[in-house]
């Protein structure tokens, strides 16, 4: 038994936040965010709107186009680092609302990884029988955690939510997802404030996104060159084989980087962090949403999805469309 992708959805919060409106935030230029990142604008979240409302709203769609209703949904995890509780997590909130009562509903922390960890969660459930229909979500509200005041970071992130619905399959489907991390590299790129925690006498550190964007860099180079190469060895692929490349959309620097390692042209990457900026684990299902449904993505491509994040998580997903 396999898993496929029936449907797929996305939320984004209907304010967009341009490179110029930025300029007047901080000491930066669209010049600069566009040539350093690719990143044009991003959505951002309304006051109030949370991470499960943008979960919510990608759910529905992902099921409408799988036509699939809330008494079919066995399963529910969520990739996000930007929940609306510690708990309850956004599983259960979502689960709540679309009224799928009694089903298994969790969130996975993986940062920008969430969505890819989540995904091969429910293929495994789904693979060995143990569901029938999964909702597999990214979802954040980055800008929660982002301080406004510091350039190097709040020009890169931005809000939304993707989705997709899982089903079993006698063909692939998801043909096989690869994760990895290393917790070495956890000063590179953090949040300083969980629960348990608590600060340290002298630790100045704010409640935000701390990054040392040029060392990340090179690291998630590296890493997802490592990583892509795996998936292709494992599935026996030659690098034409794949179809459409769709990324963590961080920088387009990087994508750039494994979109060479790949030997595959631009034209056969989805790019949409010009529109999303980084997004976290909303970003790969939004931008397979956007793919499939402006027709890019066709039933029966091969599809490779992967992310980098914080942790640092990584992880890609070989799929038969
Ligand atoms: N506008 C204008 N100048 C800026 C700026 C901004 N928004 N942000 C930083 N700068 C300046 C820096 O202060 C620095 O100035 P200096 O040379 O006078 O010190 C200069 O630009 C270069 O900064 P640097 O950090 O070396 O730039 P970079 O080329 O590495 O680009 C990132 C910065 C963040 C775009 C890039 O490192 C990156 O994308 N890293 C990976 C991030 C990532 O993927 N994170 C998430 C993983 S999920």
């Amino acid at each position: 038994m396999y898993s496929r992708i029936a449907g797929t959805g996305r939320c984004l919060p209907e304010r967009v936040v341009t490179n110029a409106d930025l300029e007047h935030v901080v000491d930066t230029t669209d010049e600069w965010i566009r040539s350093r990142t690719g990143i044009e604008r991003r959505h951002i979240a309304a006051d109030g709107q949370t991470t499960a409302d943008l979960a919510e709203g990608a759910a529905r769609a992902a099921m409408a186009a799988a036509g699939v209703t809330a008494a079919d949904i066995d399963f529910i995890v969520v990739g996000t680092t930007t929940p609306d509780y510690v708990f309850p997590n956004v599983g259960c909130i979502v689960q709540d609302r679309l009224g799928a009562h009694g089903c298994p509903a969790f969130s996975v922390e993986a940062a920008c990884s969430g969505f890819i960890y989540a995904l091969s969660i429910a293929d495994r459930f789904i693979a060995s029988g143990g569901a029938r229909c999964a909702l597999v979500i990214g979802a954040e509200t980055l800008s929660r955690m982002t301080d406004w005041s510091d350039r190097t970071t709040c020009v890169l992130f931005g809000d939304g939510a993707g989705a997709v619905v899982l089903k079993p399959a006698e063909e692939p489907g998801i043909l096989s997802c690869h994760l990895g991390a290393d917790g070495a590299y956890r000063d590179l790129l953090y949040h300083p404030y969980g629960v348990s925690r608590q600060q340290r006498p002298g630790e100045t550190a704010g409640p935000y996104i701390h990054m040392k964007g040029n060392e990340v860099f090179k690291v998630a180079v590296k890493t997802l060159e490592t990583i892509v190469d795996e998936t292709l060895a494992a599935n026996h692929l030659e690098r034409s084989a794949i179809d459409w490349l769709i990324p963590h959309q961080a920088n387009i620097r990087i994508i750039q980087a494994t979109a060479r390692r790949l030997d595959m042209p631009l034209e056969k990457v989805v790019l949409t962090l010009q529109d999303h900026g980084n997004t976290s684990a909303a970003s790969v299902p939004m931008a397979l949403d956007v793919a499939v449904r402006d027709g890019r993505v066709q039933r029966g491509q091969l599809l490779l999805l992967e992310a980098f994040g914080g942790g640092f998580t990584w992880g890609s997903s070989l799929i038969r469309f």
